[in-house]
């Protein structure tokens, strides 16, 4: 089964800077998403995401949301529609006109999978933060008190690791720190002091 979108551009310019209100990101987060680890997970990178824009970018508000709202949808059809993974939300958001380099963000962020490149700081940061943010949530798992305590060497050890976290390309995660041009210990250490609180939340 592939992924590929066989595609290079998405949505159009015509709609740079529109975007979905929380509330109808949230419900299409709920509609489409019926598994609440995945939701979860999508929630964390997009705290990640927003924290990104905001402190490491320097982004105002719109953009912050815009960082946000990447990291929210990215998996959004997975759960029910894991064959049209990434075609489904994308075509939705293009649908729904919203912002190019958001649709785009989503659209690389498995450049094996769907064939299409990180380009823009956006793209590179959701590719970066979308598997270590899962291996370092597993981990928070098999901890007897979760985030409390963790330290970026314990994540390292996990990484080494293979047979930890399986699932979790560490091919993927050194590309994308190559990519974002940033090392292991910040963006483990930027994740392990924002992450933990998002968990605390209701999903
Ligand atoms: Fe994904
Ligand atoms: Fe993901």
């Amino acid at each position: 089964m592939s992924l590929l979108l066989n595609r290079t551009t998405f949505g159009s310019p015509a709609n740079n800077g529109n975007v979905l209100s929380k509330q109808e990101a949230n419900t299409l987060l709920n509609d489409w998403v019926l598994n609440d680890r995945l939701k979860l997970h999508m929630k964390q990178v997009a705290r990640l995401m927003h924290d990104w824009a905001q402190e490491r970018e320097g982004l105002n508000e719109d953009d912050q949301w815009r960082w946000e709202m990447a990291g929210l949808l990215h998996d959004a059809d997975w759960d029910q529609w894991p064959d049209q993974h990434c075609r489904k939300i994308i075509e939705e958001l293009e649908t729904r006109n919203v912002d190019p380099e958001v649709i785009r963000a989503i659209a690389s962020h498995g450049p094996l999978h769907f064939g299409v490149e990180p380009e823009t700081k956006m793209d590179k940061m959701l590719f970066a933060f979308d598997e270590l943010s899962g291996l370092i949530h597993a981990y928070s798992l098999m901890r007897p008190n979760g985030y409390e305590g963790m330290d970026i060497k314990g994540v390292k050890k996990r990484i080494k690791d293979k047979a930890f976290a399986a699932n979790v390309s560490r091919d993927d995660i050194n590309d994308a720190l190559n990519r974002a041009e940033l090392t292991m210990d910040e963006l483990v250490g930027f994740i392990i002091q924002r992450q933990g609180s998002v968990e605390m939340q209701t999903v």
